[in-house]
């Protein structure tokens, strides 16, 4: 029997089983049309629009991230790689994946299993499968805030640059950890509350307005502790936070 492609792969994780899979311009959509969660932020609107896809990942996000994290893309993707460590044949899932920029580079550091990407915008999700010419990535549309995958389906599970926009940001991490294998590893990258008081003081007048949100330099460890991950790990740079841990192999066996 020949393997698995990588979007019927993914639909194996998916619990419950979806019955009818609607594929749109190649990536898996899994909600209705015209479904809007909500009414969206500043920034939300930024990542639906059909602009920001298309520069986002050689102009906005270098320029943008590079100023909040104090850290050039490479050294970002080093550092994520280092946390992550993937390896031949793992499930892995890159929630909030945009354009497919993280999801590209994820698979670029090993061979087989499958790579999802995750994400709610239709416009970002079109760019990435015109960007991405690899058989063993896919894409899939949803709502982060309830992944379709099965408990412990992902060995690697990752979410950069995206829990300071969603509406419910613990909510969509405890998400991540349902997903997340015995074993698996999962990295965050996220804004950090900290810096001098004017500064800060500034960030918090700006999030009404933007929908950006900043998060205690321990909020998403004590999370990851809490649900019993082992060698949770924080790198705080600039203003941003990524956080890593592994689930504990005999976990929830
Ligand atoms: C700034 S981009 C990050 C893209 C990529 N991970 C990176 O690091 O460059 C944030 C992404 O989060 C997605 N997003 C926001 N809310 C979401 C939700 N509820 N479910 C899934 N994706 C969401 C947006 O559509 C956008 O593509």
């Amino acid at each position: 029997m020949s393997a698995p492609s990588a979007p019927e792969h993914a639909l194996s994780l998916m619990d419950p089983p979806i019955e009818a899979p609607r594929i749109t311009d190649g990536y898996l959509d899994l909600l209705d049309p015209g479904e809007d969660a909500g009414r969206p932020s500043v920034a939300q609107r930024a990542m639906r629009s059909t602009v920001v896809p298309r520069i986002y990942e050689r102009a906005w996000r270098p320029f943008l991230f590079t100023l909040w994290t104090l850290r050039t893309t490479g050294a970002e993707e080093r550092l994520v790689r280092d946390l992550l460590r993937p390896a031949d044949g793992d499930v892995t899932l890159d929630v909030a994946c945009g354009p497919g920029n993280t999801t590209r580079r994820l698979r670029a550091s090993y061979d087989g299993g499958v790579v999802v990407g995750f994400d709610y915008s239709a416009t970002m999700l079109a760019r990435a499968t015109a960007d991405t010419f690899d058989a063993g990535v896919t894409y899939v549309r949803g709502d982060a805030h309830r992944l379709p995958f099965a408990d412990g389906s992902c060995d690697v599970v990752s979410c950069l640059g995206a829990l300071y926009l969603v509406e419910d940001p613990f909510r969509v991490v405890d998400e991540l950890l349902r997903v997340l294998a015995p074993g698996g590893r999962i990295a965050i990258l996220a804004t950090c509350d900290r810096g001098p008081a004017p500064l800060r003081a500034l960030t918090g007048l700006a999030e009404p307005l933007s929908g950006l949100r900043t998060f205690a330099p321990d909020a998403f460890m004590s999370r990851f502790e809490a649900d019993g991950l082992e060698d949770v790990r924080i790198e705080v740079s600039g203003v941003s936070q990524t956080v890593a841990g592994r689930r504990p192999l005999d976990d929830r066996g």
